[in-house]
């Protein structure tokens, strides 16, 4: 509890340009989410380079990140919004937690036997107690809620038994997290595979939608994207590809399945792709303007960076020396 407030935490990579379905899925839905609970957003810039990264492209993608945070709506003075490797903290309180993680736990994590398989040739061991870095971002913030992805959900169910082991011998010491079950946002698929969710790592970029994608761009990727055979604007099941349409053009107007296959009645596809495109333009092109505009304002942009690391540093460190305290270290002499 931060001000009588849960606390959020949710971490994302820089790597990857984000899609429209992490804005609409996810981004889009956490800006009233700081009503309620203390909000950190960390740009985890430690986690990128387990894989091999271009130095100057990775500090530009994790600036664009941030900035795009705010251009979302994430207003900084009431969200934490911060760079990872700002924060010593993580590491040294990752560092600790890797004393009380199992091998054998980690040898069990999907996501890396699905990275160890795609990078043969650099299986580091970052990207082994990747996990643990990832449970001391959330214990250093005593996070009461998580914000994950399915596929990030047994990263959360370890960091939650490496808290209940640390708490089992020390005493009370970290916040057992547990995932976020807010409103979800609109679960978006791939353009071109609607039954695949659609992602920042795609190889083809017919796939997805960029947020900043411009309208011509936009509006040629929904020309091309994938339907099904019925001819009519139809939700079902057996009509992925239009599924997916309507729940992107409900996102992006309000509108529901009934609503938006009473205006399509008796169209064809064409006519409600260029409607959906449409759509998508006038919810990108406002963020994009407002991402120009944040981003020629440089000393804006550096003075949350530096503002929200030592808010960040402030709450990391309350834990950090209380779990040094707890494992034995020596008091600092001040
Ligand atoms: N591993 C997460 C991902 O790739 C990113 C992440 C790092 C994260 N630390 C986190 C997400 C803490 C939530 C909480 O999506």
């Amino acid at each position: 509890m931060i001000d009588n407030k849960k606390v959020l935490f949710s971490g994302m990579q820089a790597t990857g340009n984000l899609t429209l379905g992490n804005y609409l899925g996810a981004l889009k839905n956490w800006v009233t989410l700081c009503d309620e609970y203390e909000c950190f957003y960390s740009v985890v810039d430690l986690h990128s380079i387990t894989v091999r990264q271009d130095p100057a492209e990775l500090r530009k993608r994790a600036r664009n990140l941030l900035t795009l945070y705010i251009a979302a709506g994430l207003d900084p003075e009431k969200n934490c919004l911060y760079y990872q490797s700002h924060v010593s903290g993580h590491c040294e309180l990752s560092w600790i937690l890797n004393c009380f993680t199992y091998m054998g736990e980690l040898n069990r994590m999907t996501q890396f036997k699905d990275k160890a398989a795609k990078h043969a040739d650099n299986i580091n061991a970052g990207l082994f107690t990747y996990p643990v870095l990832m449970a001391a971002d959330i214990l250093l913030y005593q996070a009461d809620v998580v914000p994950v992805g399915k596929d990030q959900l047994q990263h959360l169910e370890i960091t939650r038994d490496i808290a209940q082991r640390f708490n089992a011998i020390y005493g009370d010491v970290f916040t057992i997290p547990e995932p976020y079950i807010g409103k979800s946002g609109a679960k978006i698929m791939s353009l071109q595979e609607p039954t695949k969710k659609m992602s920042k790592s795609d190889e083809n970029p017919n796939a997805s939608i960029y947020l900043m994608d411009d309208p011509d761009t936009i509006m040629r990727k929904f020309k091309r994207a994938v339907t099904d055979s019925e001819g009519c604007v139809r939700y079902h099941e057996s009509q992925p590809g239009i599924s997916n349409l309507m729940d992107i053009y409900g996102a992006c107007t309000g509108k529901t399945y009934a609503e938006i296959e009473k205006e399509f009645e008796g169209k064809g596809y064409g006519d409600f792709k260029a409607a959906v495109g449409e759509s998508v333009v006038d919810v990108l092109k406002p963020l994009q303007d407002r991402f120009a505009d944040l981003s020629k304002n440089k000393d804006y942009i550096d003075s949350v960076i530096k503002n929200n690391a030592e808010k960040a540093n402030y709450f990391a460190t309350k834990t950090l020396r209380k779990v040094q305290k707890k494992v034995g270290f020596p008091e600092r002499i001040r």
